[in-house]
């Protein structure tokens, strides 16, 4: 579902990426691991466009981007990037939801605005999601009043309700204390149950072991590892 070839990137003379080819199969859960600087965060940057490469190609699904010729991409290449990144939703360490929306209606923003989805069934649909992430008694609740656990859950409601293809996730559980990141952790291990393509950047070997199908793992730019999760580890 997305292949990466043969992927440079470069950030002022240091290559961040050296060369990357990795393949991720539909619903598989693929963790990222590796030390810190590694390339992982670059590396699903560069998958959901927020960040362009150098060399190589990236093909999400049929949707195919090339290295970056310029810094204003051309206009066929912005409704590639587009549609990628309603392809793949992004999960952060820090959650980055709206301040002053609900827990709901977060959930409902970008199925209204980006997909004009009529309210009533976005409401409806992110009810049910923040079921899923058994958050149904928080979705009047605002992000300050909610733990970090419960936070991260309501940003993996809102990558769920725009329906994409794959998940990524750049360290969800990392700023959570132990309680907090086994709730998250009890969430994504059901939503990799239920067959969500998910690539995971985790520095949590209980993380990987308990809810990834595979491993890869990345050291200065490039793989060094791909198999089974108790092998890369
Ligand atoms: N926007 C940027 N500008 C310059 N250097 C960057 C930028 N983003 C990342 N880097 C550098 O790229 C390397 C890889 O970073 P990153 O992909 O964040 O690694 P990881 O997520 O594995 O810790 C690091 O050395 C980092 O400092
Ligand atoms: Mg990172």
């Amino acid at each position: 579902m997305i292949e990466v070839d043969g992927v440079t990137k470069t950030f002022a003379a240091r290559r961040v990426l050296d060369g990357v080819s990795v393949r991720f199969e539909r619903g598989q859960v693929c963790s990222l691991v590796g030390p810190s600087g590694g390339g992982k965060s670059t590396l699903l940057r560069c998958i959901n466009g927020l960040e362009r490469f150098d060399a190589g190609r990236i093909d999400v699904g049929g949707l195919v981007l090339g290295p970056s010729r310029s810094a204003r991409p051309a206009p066929a290449e912005r409704a590639t990037l587009r549609a990628i990144r309603l392809k793949v939703g992004m999960v952060f360490q820090h959650y980055g939801l709206f301040a002053h929306m609900s827990a709901i209606d977060n959930v409902m923003e970008a199925p209204i605005h980006v997909r004009r989805v009529p309210p009533p069934e976005a409401r409806e649909r992110a009810a049910q999601l923040l079921d899923r992430v058994g958050l149904s008694h928080r979705r009047d609740a605002f992000p300050r009043e909610l733990s970090g656990g419960e936070q991260q859950r309501v940003a993996i409601a809102r990558a769920l309700a725009m329906d994409p293809e794959a998940l990524l996730l750049d360290e969800p559980t990392s700023a959570l204390d132990p309680e907090r990141k086994a709730e998250v952790t009890r969430v994504l291990g059901d939503l990799a149950r239920t067959g969500v393509t998910m690539i995971l950047v985790t520095h949590e070997a209980a993380v990987v072991r308990e809810i990834a199908d595979r491993a890869i793992c990345l050291r200065e730019g490039r793989v060094v590892g791909d198999g089974a999760p108790s092998e890369v580890l």
